[in-house]
């Protein structure tokens, strides 16, 4: 019994290697190589050098946009500033710009005609108008009443007079030529780096001329409407004249390894709304705000306008890698592993495609009897497989190394 024990506690402290079987042949040796090298190529100058995994990212930009316009239009006779087309006023990051505008003056809570073609009806047949369903201007009283040009419509009640939004008006041509100035913060919570889109280089004079162009201005922080449209690769008249969403994008790529100087916004321009730009259905983009006022016996009354706007999201992204330890090893560890997996290819060629590939299977894999093992081991209870690794005797290998070490029997 103590006998077992003490061969089961010698058979438990010993150590395994894998034998090696070398292959002296030119294709085989050539594709070795040649794949081992494309693997460390390709870890070396991909993976380490081009997508940086010696670093650790940060991709948890924190960011804050403030945004002015600049810039006066003439729109109907009337001096156009900034608190007239600029819509949300308080410079987020998220802003209308009116081109072109569609008012309704002096709105009153009473009942008038519906203006839209599709609540025509006639003085005979009113069944059209359904008492408490919903017009285009407001809920239907169930008559059918004169409109303009001995048209009939039905009426509603709401606000009236109800809008006309089909007049052409032509937007606003100044706004091409409008500014708008973005002032971006960011911070890279896991570094604590903290940047903005001056650089420090950029002087007073210099911000109060510059205007941001692809070649020259690359990081000034004005920008001309009409540049920001042609970059977006848009036609200024055109969406103008349509609205629509065009979004200015700052990318912050940041390698903090390197100086500071190099951390740098990148800006970008597209249209976002790609959709409406195509739909014939819904083309462009336009909203409605009122403005109220009261008379003097206390009725409100108002202006409805219909805008038509180009609306600008400024989109902040970005990451940020610095040098660390833990993914610097885990990828050393993936790349080394890796060169490996070019032992796997190779093997299929060898054993399968290769002249003399029986040869090879021969050498590589030894064959052991079933009735060896019967007769051989009664107590093969804690006897681990390395044991069979002595019946490489039996196949009198060629090879040079010395592969029986102890004799388990
Ligand atoms: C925009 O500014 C340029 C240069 O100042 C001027 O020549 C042009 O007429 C302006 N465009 C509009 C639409 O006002």
């Amino acid at each position: 019994m103590l006998a077992a024990m003490w061969s089961c506690i010698t058979d438990f402290f010993t150590y395994e290697t894998t034998k090696s079987v070398v292959v002296k042949s030119w294709t085989i040796g050539i594709i070795n190589r040649v794949v081992q090298l494309l693997i460390i190529t390709y870890f070396v100058g991909w993976v380490f050098l081009h997508e940086k995994a010696y670093q650790s990212r940060d991709t948890a930009i924190e960011s804050s946009v403030m945004t002015k316009v600049k810039g006066f239009g003439i729109y109907d006779n009337r001096v156009m500033d900034v608190a007239d087309y600029v819509t949300p006023t308080q410079g987020a990051s998220v802003f209308c710009i009116i081109t072109k505008i569609i008012p309704t003056e002096n709105q009153i809570q009473g009942i008038c005609p519906e203006s839209e073609n599709k609540f025509n009806c006639t003085e005979a047949d009113s069944s059209k108008c359904k008492k408490g369903k919903a017009a285009a201007n407001g809920i239907m009283t169930g008559n059918c009443v004169p409109y303009k040009n001995g048209k009939y419509t039905c009426e509603i009640r709401g606000w009236c007079e109800a809008e006309v939004d089909t007049i052409q008006t032509t937007p606003m041509p100044e706004v091409e030529n409008f500014t708008i100035f973005i002032k971006n913060s960011i911070r890279f919570p896991t570094f604590n780096y903290t940047k903005g889109n001056f650089l420090p280089t950029i002087t007073k004079e210099y911000i109060q001329r510059c205007n941001y162009d692809m070649v020259n201005n690359t990081y000034c922080p004005i920008f001309r409407v009409g540049d920001v449209v042609r970059y977006a690769q848009q036609n200024f008249s055109h969406i103008a004249n349509k609205g629509g969403v065009i979004g200015i994008k700052i990318g912050w790529m940041c390698d903090l390894d390197k100086s500071d100087d190099k951390c740098n916004p990148e800006y970008s321009f597209t249209r976002l709304d790609a959709m409406s730009e195509k739909s014939p259905v819904s083309p462009g983009y336009n909203f409605r705000f009122a403005k109220y006022y009261k008379t003097d016996n206390g009725t409100d009354y108002r202006t409805l306008v219909k805008a038509y706007a180009i609306r600008f999201d400024v989109l902040v992204n970005g990451n940020a890698g610095k040098f660390d330890m833990i993914p610097t090893l885990i990828n050393m560890v993936a790349a080394f592993t890796s060169v490996g997996v070019g032992t796997v290819l190779c093997d299929i060629i060898l054993l399968n495609f290769l002249k003399g590939a029986e040869q090879y299977k021969a050498k590589k894999f030894e064959e052991v009897s079933d009735d060896f093992v019967h007769d051989s081991h009664s107590n093969g209870l804690c006897r681990s497989q390395l044991s069979l690794r002595n019946t490489d005797i039996i196949m009198k290998s060629s090879d040079s190394g010395a592969f029986s070490i102890e004799h388990y029997t």
